[in-house]
């Protein structure tokens, strides 16, 4: 892995990816690829702009157009595709799966096709432990049926089954890793720990969704990405690796959480009609990961608390985004639910 690029590298967990990669591999050089939707933001990597100019550029573009990605894949001569490119939000895809169909599967059949134009060493994967569908009782292993329930993760599982068709078929070295969800910093306040978070420290209310027991397990972001990087190194062309901290913790509970680490009170939550077709819970076994060497770094407790305190710090990165499109976005999916 000399010449890596990261699409979707300006969202959330690619910065981190990004940022975590050019600290840790001195002669490595990033190409970040995103096409800069709502959630791609470049002050996620602004640091990383001015830290490390010499190792890092960005192309903006779709994963979708191929004569585009066939363009960056030529010139900067790319020998590794870590694909974060994605429609990540659930609500959003209830609302419209247009764009996820066209960016989570189309948009990794035309990477998957350049990667074997290229022949490159590495194709990876970043998916999610929704493809498994809800969990009610045990947990999922990476060689469990998918049973997708939402556009989002009926969409992400078309993408998995695109990869492993090109491992199967083609020889492509191909890994996957299917993460539990993510918190830390450079989180788009659509996504439960922010929206709540920086709700909270303005006195705003906390939509929390049904009865709010249903379950996640929560890990921090730069433990993913750890995961990842063990998995780009250590792991086999043609397997899947499940990547958490095998801890569930209802909603209510992540909610007080974060209440108590701010010092607000509990009366700012409110109950509002429950997501259409809610995945109660989600939980996955680890072990193969850990098997390579890794192990997940933060209890939930330590990084809600490195969460809350980064969004506390960081007023300049999430105030932006809070108007336009955020504001549309949030009149939409919360109005008539008592917000
Ligand atoms: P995000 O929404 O914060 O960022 C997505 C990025 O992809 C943005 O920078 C956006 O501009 C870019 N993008 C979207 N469509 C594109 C396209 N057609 N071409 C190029 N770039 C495009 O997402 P995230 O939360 O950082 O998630 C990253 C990946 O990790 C996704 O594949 C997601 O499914 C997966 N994942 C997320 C979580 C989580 O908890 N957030 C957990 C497990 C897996
Ligand atoms: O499990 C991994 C997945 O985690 C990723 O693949 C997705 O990209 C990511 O968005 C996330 O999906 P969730 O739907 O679990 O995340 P979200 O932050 O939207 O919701 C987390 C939980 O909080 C879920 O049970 C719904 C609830 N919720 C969410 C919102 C936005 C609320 O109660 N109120 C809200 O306003």
């Amino acid at each position: 892995m000399q010449k890596l690029m990261v699409t979707g590298g300006a969202g959330f967990i690619g910065s981190n990816f990004v940022r975590h990669v050019l600290r840790t591999y001195p002669d490595v050089h990033v190409l970040v690829y995103d096409k800069m939707t709502y959630a791609g933001n470049l002050d996620n990597l602004k640091d990383v702009a001015e830290d490390y100019a010499e190792r890092y550029s960005f192309e903006r573009g779709d994963i979708a157009d191929a004569a585009r990605v066939d363009e960056v894949m030529q010139q900067c001569r790319i020998d590794t595709i870590v694909n974060f490119a994605a429609e990540t939000h659930v609500d959003r895809s209830l609302m419209g799966a247009d764009s996820f169909i066209r960016t989570d599967v189309f948009g990794t059949y035309v990477l998957l096709e350049a990667a074997k134009t290229y022949d490159i060493e590495r194709y990876h994967q970043v998916s999610t432990d929704e493809v498994y569908g809800q969990v009610l009782e045990g947990a999922s292993l990476e060689t469990d049926p998918l049973h997708t329930r939402s556009p989002y993760s009926a969409s992400k599982a078309g993408g998995d089954l695109m990869c492993i068709a090109y491992h199967e078929s083609f020889g492509l070295p191909v890994t996957i890793t299917r993460g539990s969800n993510n918190i830390g910093p450079y989180q788009y306040p659509e996504k439960v720990v922010p929206l709540f978070v920086t709700n909270a420290i303005d006195d705003l209310p906390l939509p929390l969704y049904g009865d709010g027991r249903q379950m996640r397990d929560y890990q921090y972001v730069l433990d993913h990405c750890e995961g990842i990087d063990v998995v780009l190194h250590k792991g086999q062309p043609g397997e899947i690796y499940n990547v958490g901290t095998e801890v569930e913790t209802e909603n209510i509970v992540m909610t007080h959480a974060i209440l108590d680490l701010l010092g607000k009170p509990y009366s700012l939550i409110q109950p509002v009609t429950d997501r259409p077709g809610h995945d109660r819970r989600y939980s996955i076994h680890c072990a193969k990961l850990r098997a390579l060497g890794w192990r997940s770094r933060h209890t939930f407790e330590q990084a809600i608390e490195k969460t809350v305190r980064w969004y506390v710090e960081n007023e300049w990165w999430w105030r932006k985004i809070k108007n336009g499109e955020y504001i549309e976005y949030y009149r939409k999916q919360y109005a008539g639910r008592g917000i």
